[in-house]
């Protein structure tokens, strides 16, 4: 199955100001709600409720402390499953993932809530595809396969 993260970023690795932050400044949630359409989605409690309005009518997993990663993978029965954020949650399934899906926007926050929040392994990334962000020059989201031949820990 593809475990597939999927963010906006800054361009200093920020997916927030801070943790309650709803994340209004990206222009991609348009193709967040198009490719995640239909799969699981599974996010961190505090993500939910900034993007709870934006994805009424959904099925969303909501991650809290106690739950296991990794038994709410091996329980999902499809082709992929989406991990949105925040960087709490996206640091717990990190082992698991098998894509990547990140906009780098033109923003520095130079604080606030990291991609990860907390040191993953390393990870080398297989590119596969850019997708054009709709009206905004310049703006893509890019596509990387995990290479899990080369998984470095740390
Ligand atoms: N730019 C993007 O693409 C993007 C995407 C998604 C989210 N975001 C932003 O990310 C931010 C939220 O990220 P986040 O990392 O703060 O939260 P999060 O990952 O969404 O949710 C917090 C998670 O950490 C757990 N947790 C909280 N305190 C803990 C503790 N002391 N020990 C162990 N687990 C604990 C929570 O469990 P409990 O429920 O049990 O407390 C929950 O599972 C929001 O601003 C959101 O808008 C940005």
């Amino acid at each position: 199955m593809d475990v597939i993260l999927i963010a906006a970023v800054t361009q200093d690795g920020y997916i927030a100001r801070h943790s309650h932050e709803s994340v209004t400044w990206s222009k991609d949630l348009y193709l967040f709600k198009e490719q995640t359409m239909g799969w699981p989605l599974i996010m961190g409690s505090n993500s939910f409720k900034c993007l709870q309005k934006e994805l009424e009518g959904r099925d969303i997993i909501v991650v809290h402390r106690d739950d296991s990663p990794k038994e709410i993978i091996e329980n999902l029965n499809t082709e992929k499953c989406f991990i949105a954020g925040g960087g709490k949650t996206n640091i717990r399934f990190a082992p698991h993932l098998t894509h990547l899906y990140l906009t780098p926007h033109p923003n520095i926050f130079g604080s606030g809530v990291r991609l990860f929040s907390g040191k993953t392994d390393e990870m080398n990334l297989v590119f596969e595809a850019t997708i054009p962000i709709r009206g905004e020059e310049g703006l893509y989201q890019f596509q990387y396969r995990i290479n899990s031949d080369i998984r470095h820990s740390r």
